[in-house]
């Protein structure tokens, strides 16, 4: 019998210590939350991505009645990157969540939105850099195979 274990390297930053781009980058994902549609939860997610042609897209979580139709902040903001932009490399995500009148302490991305990050890192072929914004601290993961390690493909 062997044993395979799967070690996650998680970087953890202050906003200051971020570039210039990061920063932007966690200031839309914040302001992204303004524009949630999230009646039923009371809890808005934003999520902005960075790509390699210089554009940084937004999106926000979209609740719907029936419950599973909803989408999460970072899918929304994936989907739309890459339907307006299909050709471009995901670079990086930044994620932020407010609820009951201020940002939360970290949010990180559930099980179908890691999948999809995961498979649009291998769509590009290139690593997405994923920023989970808290106000005390910013958890930073270099590659969205860290997150989800073992995903499904066939
Ligand atoms: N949500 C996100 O948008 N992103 C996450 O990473 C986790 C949860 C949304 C889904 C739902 O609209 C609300 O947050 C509460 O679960």
């Amino acid at each position: 019998m062997k044993e395979l274990k799967i070690v996650t390297k998680i970087v953890i930053s202050s906003y200051s210590e971020l570039n210039e781009k990061e920063k932007s980058l966690i200031d839309l994902a914040k302001n992204a939350t303004k524009n949630a549609y999230a009646p039923y939860s009371k809890f808005s997610v934003g999520a902005a991505v960075l790509l390699d042609n210089g554009e940084m897209v937004t999106g926000n979580n979209q609740e719907n009645i029936a419950y599973p139709s909803g989408l999460c902040a970072e899918r929304v903001a994936l989907y739309y990157a890459n339907a307006t932009f299909p050709n471009a490399k995901v670079e990086a995500i930044a994620v932020a969540a407010y609820f009951k009148g201020d940002f939360v302490e970290k949010i990180s991305p559930c099980g179908a939105c890691r999948q999809v990050l995961q498979e649009t890192e291998d769509r590009y072929k290139s690593p997405i850099r994923i920023l989970l914004y808290g106000k005390k601290e910013i958890y930073i993961v270099e590659s969205a195979n860290d997150l989800m390690p073992l995903s499904f493909s066939f």
